[in-house]
């Protein structure tokens, strides 16, 4: 939600933040603004512009060539409190333009502050809570900009990352955070501020993560912190491994696409050294007791969540040990009934996202054990989390999640048989399952070749207004991660059914005209689901069948083959030809795919 940039050093800021900004447009699009200390015989002074729309709208912004400074701040919008404008973009500045201010985050008691400042006799211009903070600092400030900004922070309440630049203290920027990410890349005698690692990954590979109520001081060739109370404190240099290049298109249309044919080696690396036949799992869990664990809870939001429903299935076969998957949002507000005896795994590609954080606060306070699977390293649950396992999917730019996903069920596969052989369960299936994993990325390579197919299939049905995704076990797992893709980029309502739940009700929306897509991986069950899709055709529905069983029926509109895998690994399969599938129908309406309406990437408020 929001992304924030700067950066100081020898070269003209602006554009080195304009191509910050493009690449965390993923984290929201409603408006845009930069900010530089402009100099003019040694005296500076803030210059600013800001607009409604995306970063493009600022680019082609003539004003801009006016700032030429070398300290500059930016941001984009993800608007929360006010709506999208050009009162409401940032940079905010107080009332004597001495600080200007950009935040990503929500700063819960605005209007008391708000109310503070109005009775100090300071005008209020935007609808945003943002405002406050710059000139609260203004109210703050007594000759001493630390002191000033401490005291500040001290007084809000919610969620932070701040930039502040002024005239004042023209050779540095002051940061800050508190439940919102901030990141400082390091390069000789620059420093590239930002929210998420991508955007300063062309610049640099060595960062430093601030932490909560952290401020740092950034100059050209030094980078200071301090905690609230200002005592220095001292912070390790992180070196990043992923390159600049896995955050380009690389010559495919849009981010999504690229994502998607980067399964097959996003799943290698992620399996990586962690997988061999005939040698136990090999995870960095060797101190957790985990005969201690009498339940599992796999916690998580939008396609983690999915993630996590599609491996529940793992757990409870390979560990014997009962396992819920609940989202986080609704976790933390249901008192759930857990304590040390509680093993509790949260998902999420961020590493960012507020409602993942709460609840692992959560479970850790009832004394809980967490293992937290992420993609983004040094993200904030990276180090709240007792353990940590990464995702090596790399970067994922595209707003809805794809190889993300993959690398999130095979890795909770992969921890749900390290946990199964550290509990010693007897299992003669364990090595042939190993086997399966490993040949993962092969399958999804296979996998990847019905795309022209599914191109095809997507330009019959794209203008359709509802359509239903059905699938038993796993299988319906990835009917609801099929019908989130499909509502995320292309707008049509869709939802996903347990097939044999259809004849309880949906089955009544189902007529002519309404398109029913079945999946039907599963040996065992897949004849059911079946005719549950016949009983859908004969309503006058249109169909679609994914599967990788040998199936000639002639009344199913389209029939889409995939590889033959394990069941409890098919998720990792069948969600290919359905990321297509949503991919295409947006092309078709010639929609946005990797900034869809409303949505952001990385959601930082509850
Ligand atoms: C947002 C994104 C989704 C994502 C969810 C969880 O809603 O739009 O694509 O699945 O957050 O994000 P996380 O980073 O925790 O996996």
């Amino acid at each position: 939600m929001c992304g924030i940039v700067g950066y100081i050093g020898n070269k003209k800021a602006v554009p080195i933040l304009i191509n910050g900004l493009l690449s965390l447009e993923y984290r929201g699009y409603d408006s845009a603004g930069i900010a530089v200390l402009n100099s003019f015989n040694n005296t500076y002074k803030i210059d600013f512009v800001k607009d409604k729309g995306r970063v493009k709208v600022l680019q082609d912004n003539k004003d801009l060539e006016l700032l030429q400074g070398n300290v500059g701040i930016a941001h984009t919008r993800w608007a929360t409190h006010g709506s999208p404008s050009k009162e409401n973009a940032h940079p905010h500045l107080d009332n004597s333009k001495t600080f200007a201010v950009v935040h990503n985050g929500i700063i819960e008691n605005y209007l008391e502050l708000k109310q503070k400042l109005l009775d100090n006799g300071y005008i209020l211009y935007s609808e945003t809570d943002t405002e406050v903070i710059p000139n609260l600092i203004h109210l703050n400030y007594k000759g001493d900009i630390l002191q000033a900004i401490s005291k500040t922070l001290k007084e809000l309440k919610g969620s932070y990352a701040i930039e502040v630049i002024s005239p004042l203290f023209p050779d540095k920027i002051i940061v800050a955070k508190k439940d919102s990410p901030l990141v400082i890349g390091i390069k000789d005698d620059e420093k590239f501020i930002a929210s998420d690692i991508p955007a300063a990954l062309s610049h640099t590979n060595k960062f430093y993560f601030l932490d909560e109520e952290e401020i740092g001081i950034i100059e050209q060739n030094s980078v200071k912190f301090f905690d609230i109370d200002l005592n220095e404190i001292q912070k390790d240099i992180k070196n990043i491994d992923w390159d600049a290049e896995s955050s380009e298109k690389n010559g495919f249309e849009d981010y999504m696409l690229k994502e998607i044919f980067e399964q097959p080696n996003a799943i290698r690396e992620t399996i990586g050294s962690r997988v061999s036949l005939d040698k136990n799992v090999n995870l960095e869990l060797d101190d957790i007791d985990f005969k201690n664990f009498n339940k599992i809870y796999i916690v998580a939001c939008g396609t983690a969540m999915h993630a996590g429903i599609a491996a529940k299935y793992s757990f409870e076969k390979f560990c014997k040990i009962p396992t819920e998957v609940d989202m986080a949002s609704e976790f933390r507000y249901r008192s759930p009934l857990i304590d040390e005896h509680t093993l509790c795994i949260f998902i999420t590609q961020s590493g960012e996202t507020a409602d993942t954080i709460a609840a692992l606060k959560l479970a850790k306070s009832l004394g809980s054990t967490t293992i937290s699977i992420v993609n983004v390293m040094g993200s904030s649950i990276t180090r709240i989390s007792d353990y940590t396992l990464y995702t090596h999917a790399g970067p994922e730019i595209a707003v809805a999640s794809t190889k993300a996903y993959v690398c999130q069920v095979t890795l909770l596969n992969i921890l749900a048989i390290y946990i199964s052989e550290r509990l010693g369960i007897e299992n003669s299936d364990l090595n042939i399952f190993k086997q399966s994993l490993l040949e993962l990325p092969e399958k999804v390579k296979d996998v990847l070749t019905t795309i022209d197919t599914i191109k095809e299939i997507a330009s019959h049905v794209y203008n359709q207004r509802d359509l239903y995704f059905i699938g038993r076990g796993a299988d319906y797992a990835v009917s609801m991660e099929g019908s989130l893709k499909l509502k995320e980029i292309s707008y049509i309502h869709s939802e996903a059914y347990a097939a044999g739940e259809l004849k309880h009700g949906p089955i009544a929306l189902i007529e002519n005209g309404v398109t029913v897509i079945a999946i039907a991986t599963n040996p065992n069950i897949y004849e059911k689901t079946l005719s549950n899709l016949e009983e859908s055709i004969t309503r006058g529905a249109n169909s679609i069948l994914v599967t990788n069983q040998r199936i000639i029926n002639d009344k199913i509109n389209y029939i889409i083959n995939i590889p033959e895998i394990n069941p409890i690994l098919s998720p990792i399969i069948s969600i290919v030809p359905l990321q297509l599938f949503a991919y295409f129908i947006a092309k078709n309406k010639k929609l946005d795919v990797d900034k869809p309406r409303n949505l952001a990437k990385s959601v930082t408020v509850e």
